[in-house]
């Protein structure tokens, strides 16, 4: 190579370098302005999350807290300076709990469920608070290198949660209160009537015939009077033969469940027309009165209701018994009830249908099918579901 030539080279090696550093100035130059706008937008999302009236937080494996935004920090009542001084997650939750955050923590790394965790929390000053965690794990090259996740603070939700419970519960009993005095009312007033009326009755029909002994045959006015107060007086009886017995069918305590059953479905039938079949399990059953007597109200409830909206020519009710539940069905075979009428708020007779067994645990189940007829279910234990 001639000196020329070297020169000429040098010289383009030396313009090839400056376009090479003019291009790193400039690659340097974007990557300042990337880190800018990396900082930038790193401001942005803490702003936000610090705005965020929940608690963020970032954690490593080992459970040490990398970042908490400032309502993490105030609901938990630390400061920025415990955070730097080292917070351990297991320290917001109190003791009991710590066995089932490592559990599911551990879960949750292995790739199990992120959705929401309650917890019992702990703050430094030892108050507690009700939470929920979600949290998931962060993820670099296919590997968790920590946590992060959200907590809410749920205690009022729980608060209002319990107080609805408690409330409900107190409905309930008050319904099922009112249901028993109803029936120690129907009872004792069924026996008054069946007992003072239907002896006084008895009583003014003796002295009727009393009468019409001493009473001559040309005593015609006077005995065809004593003869249709006998009639009225016969009528009377039955009335309050039927009265006291609606209002407490004399055969439930007598002779039992289904020998009630049966009279009344004969009531029913000759009442209103509609066939009524039976298929009673005649077994003894170890239901004391209180259930038995529930599961007979149900029972009329449902035959009320066929006879009342149903339009249907017959009816089937059944009633079986195995080791653990008492089973009945009424069902119809009329126009059908709809969900909506199910649910209603307002069908307040069935809303006293499963209020009925539920003392014990029992269920009642209702479903229609249009045109093809309304069926009511009963399942009740032999054991108690409930206290
Ligand atoms: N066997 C049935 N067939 C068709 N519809 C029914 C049947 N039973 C109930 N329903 C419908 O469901 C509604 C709610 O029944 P529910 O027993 O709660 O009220 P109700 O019979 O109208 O009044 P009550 O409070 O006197 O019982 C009824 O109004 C009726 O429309
Ligand atoms: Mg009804």
């Amino acid at each position: 190579m001639t000196h020329t030539d070297e020169i000429k080279s040098l010289k383009a090696e030396n313009r090839n370098l400056k376009s090479r550093i003019k291009e790193l100035e400039k690659t340097e130059i974007e990557l300042k302005k990337t880190e800018r706008e990396l900082i930038k937008n790193e401001k942005k999302f803490r702003d936000l999350v610090d705005l965020l009236p929940q608690t963020v937080y970032e954690m490593d494996l080992q459970g040490n807290f990398k970042f908490t935004n400032k309502y993490g920090i105030q609901s938990f009542g630390y400061t920025q300076e415990d955070i730097k001084k080292g917070v351990n997650f297991l320290q917001l939750f109190v003791s009991a709990e710590r066995k089932r955050v490592r559990t599911n923590i551990q879960s949750i790394l292995e790739g199990g469920s992120t959705i929401g965790n309650e917890y019992t929390s702990l703050r430094k000053d030892g108050t507690t608070f009700q939470s929920l965690f979600y949290t998931n794990p962060i993820m670099q090259n296919d590997e968790a290198i920590g946590l992060r996740g959200v907590v809410i603070d749920i205690t009022d939700r729980k608060k209002a949660e319990s107080d609805l419970k408690e409330s409900r519960d107190q409905l309930r009993s008050l319904a099922s209160h009112l249901q028993t005095v109803r029936e120690e009312e129907r009872l004792i007033m069924a026996r008054e009537i069946h007992d003072e009326l239907g002896q006084a009755l008895t009583a003014l029909k003796m002295d009727l015939i009393w009468m019409q002994k001493r009473i001559t045959p040309e005593q015609k006015e006077q005995l065809n009077k004593v003869h249709t107060m006998s009639q009225l007086v016969d009528s009377t009886i039955q009335t309050v033969r039927r009265i006291s017995t609606e209002l407490r069918p004399g055969l439930i305590d007598d002779l039992g469940l289904q020998a009630a059953m049966e009279w009344y479905c004969g009531e029913f039938q000759n009442r209103t027309g509609i066939k009524c079949n039976l298929d009673l399990d005649e077994e003894e059953h170890p239901f004391e009165q209180d259930r038995v007597i529930a599961v007979f109200r149900i029972f009329q409830e449902a035959l009320t209701n066929v006879a009342r909206h149903a339009d249907a020519k017959n009816v089937f009710v059944s009633l079986h018994f195995n080791s653990e539940t008492l089973s009945m069905e009424i069902k119809d075979n009329g126009m059908g009830i709809t969900e909506e009428q199910i649910f209603s708020q307002k069908s307040l007779g069935l809303v006293g249908l499963r209020e009925r067994v539920n003392p014990w645990g029992g269920t009642v189940i209702i479903s229609g099918i249009k045109n093809m007829g309304t069926t009511v279910k009963v399942i009740l234990p032999i054991q108690d579901g409930k206290e």
